[in-house]
Parts: structure tokens; C-alpha cells; sequence
């Protein structure tokens, strides 16, 4: 149910008093006005994978790899940049030193919404040093990064305040996600009502599994999986591996969608996902083939799709 969108909706039909029923519930609208937010648009699958293309023309001219540290990084950062500048968002590159080395996370702020209740959605953009990280995490980030776009192009109003984030130096012990979480002051951490993290939502030989944490998160990505008819399952390969962490240990309502690592599908998987069992989700995990061929075009586009979905319901 989504009385507060239907309510919102029909006051501004200019008639709210007269169809709010007793307990809250809303009578249907009149045929003429909407009773609801606008659904999220359908992600292009083909604007996902062009960024990936970029960012693996960004690892190829950089000595193979974008990791902390490198050229490859700073150089995807700006590819990013550059995409939510043009489209009206107001970035903020936050700098800080891991192992020696500057690291930055890139922040995007769409401008409006109730900046008591701000809903994020981040993936960490660094690779490990030994590959350009296409599914770990390009994936992730160009999902949240064509969602961002997908919000311009819709000149979305939520009632909730959007923030995107792309984190640095993951691949180190979630360096950028923390140094974020650790300088945000005590009301700004409650002002966050939920992290979103998208790390590895590409997998070749796809799971689909879902972040067992805020139980209105995890429906969100839920029900979007049940309307494709796509089972999914508890993410379980490692709980506090990604960027979620921080934010869960501040006390930030915390979700998020994965397509496996290095752990084996299992015959039921395969019975349930297709591909094949026995083999590990993603066989190029942290290695050099982890390139523009190491990802599933369908789990791609279903995760991408979610993203949107998850990031239009929760801040509506
Ligand atoms: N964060 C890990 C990496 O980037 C990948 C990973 C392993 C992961 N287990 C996970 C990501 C569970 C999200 C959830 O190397
Ligand atoms: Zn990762």
C-alpha cells in the first residue's frame, strides 16, 4: 500500500478532505486524476553497458585495472562526473588517503525533497589492481549511475531527497564508504532513512540474491523480483563485505542486490536461474578477465530495473 503517495496525489487533484476515509485509508481517485506516483522508467540496458564499455577503454588505456591509487580511478571518477553534471546534479568529490595514496568518492545530489529524509544508493567504483573490475563493480556502478541519469531525464520530484554515491578504495576494507559514514555529523547519519549498495549485480553465471537487512528494503527489491517471476534468494556470501557496512553500523537502514562472487551455484540455483552449477557466479572475480565479456546481459538489465524501482518507491 502507498496511502501517502495516493494522499499526496489526490490533494494535489485539489480534493484530499473529502476522500481521506476514516483510518487513513483513500478512496480510488476520480477516473480523471492519478492516484499515484509515477512508476520508475525501465532502465536501457544499452545505456548501462556503454558506460561499462567506457570504464573498460578507462582500465585498458591505464594499465588494465581502475584500483585505488591509479590512474584508471580518478579517470572513471571524472567519466561519471562529467554524465551527472550535464544532467543537473550537484557533485561533491570527497578526498581522503588510503595506503598511502589520495582516494575520492564521488557524491551526486539531485537537487530538491525533503532534506530530513534523504534516500542514497551507492556502489564502489575502484577495481582490484588486477583487472578492470567490469561486474566487481562497474556493474553496480552503472546501474545506480543510469538510474541517476533515468531521474534527470524524468525530472523526478520525490517527496524524499536523492543522493547517489560512488565509493573509492572498496577493494582495501570499504576505505571511501567509511571515511563518508565517519564524517557525517550525528543528525546528518538520522537523516539518512535508507543506503541502497549495488556491488556485483552482473554475475556471468547470475544468483539473484538480496541484502537481508531493513525489512521494507528488502521487500522493495522482493516484489520487484516476484512481478518479473524471478525467485531470489538471501544474500549470504559474505554479510559486511561491501559498502552497506558502514552505514548499517551507524544505524542507517541498509539494503541492497547481488549476483554472486566466487562461491559455487548449487543444482537447485541452476534448476531455478539457469546457468550452470558447480561453477562459481562469477569465475573472473578479482582477475584480469573481468572484463565487458563477464557479464549477463539479463541480470544486468533485471538489477539495473530494480535499482530504479527500489530508488522511486523508497523516496516517493
Ligand atoms: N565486496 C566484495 C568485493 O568487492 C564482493 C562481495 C563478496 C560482495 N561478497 C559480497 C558484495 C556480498 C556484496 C555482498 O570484492
Ligand atoms: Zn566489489
Amino acid at each position: 500500500m502507498k496511502l501517502s503517495v495516493s494522499a499526496r496525489a489526490v490533494a494535489a487533484g485539489g480534493m484530499a478532505t473529502a476522500l481521506l476515509l476514516a483510518g487513513g485509508a483513500v478512496a480510488d481517485a476520480a477516473s480523471s486524476a492519478p492516484s499515484r506516483a509515477a512508476a520508475a522508467p525501465d532502465i536501457p540496458l544499452a545505456g548501462v553497458k556503454a558506460h561499462l564499455s567506457q570504464l573498460q577503454s578507462i582500465a585498458t588505456a591505464n594499465g588494465g585495472n581502475r584500483a585505488h591509487g591509479r590512474p584508471g580511478y580518478k579517470a572513471s571518477l571524472d567519466y561519471l562526473k562529467a554524465k551527472l553534471d550535464a544532467a543537473g546534479y550537484t557533485t561533491t568529490v570527497q578526498q581522503f588517503t588510503a595506503s598511502g595514496r589520495t582516494g575520492y568518492n564521488l557524491i551526486a545530489d539531485w537537487p530538491g525533497g525533503d532534506p530530513n529524509q534523504v534516500v542514497m544508493a551507492g556502489s564502489h567504483l575502484d577495481s582490484v589492481s588486477s583487472g578492470p573490475g567490469i561486474n566487481d563493480n562497474g556493474s553496480g556502478s552503472a546501474a545506480v549511475l543510469e538510474t541517476a541519469l533515468a531521474v534527470s531525464r524524468a525530472q523526478y520530484k520525490p517527496a524524499k531527497h536523492l543522493r547517489f554515491a560512488w565509493w573509492g578504495a572498496e577493494e582495501i576494507g570499504l576505505v571511501g564508504s567509511r571515511h563518508y559514514v565517519n564524517r557525517l555529523a550525528t543528525g546528518d547519519r538520522s537523516r539518512i532513512s535508507a543506503y541502497l549498495n549495488f556491488d556485483m549485480v552482473g554475475s556471468p553465471n547470475p544468483g539473484y540474491f538480496v541484502y537481508d537487512d531493513d525489512p521494507a528494503i528488502e521487500k522493495t527489491f522482493k516484489d520487484y523480483f516476484g512481478g518479473l517471476g524471478v525467485p531470489t534468494e538471501i544474500e549470504t556470501e559474505g554479510d559486511g563485505r561491501s559498502d552497506h557496512a558502514p552505514f548499517k553500523s551507524a544505524g542507517v537502514p541498509v539494503g541492497g542486490l547481488f549476483t554472486g562472487a566466487s562461491r559455487a551455484k548449487t543444482a537447485a540455483q541452476a534448476a531455478k536461474w539457469g546457468g550452470t552449477a558447480g561453477q562459481a557466479f562469477d569465475r573472473c572475480y578479482h582477475s584480469s578477465c573481468d572484463t565487458t565479456a563477464n557479464i549477463d546481459d539479463t541480470a544486468l538489465n533485471r538489477n539495473s530495473d530494480a535499482v530504479a524501482h527500489a530508488v522511486w518507491e523508497l523516496s516517493e
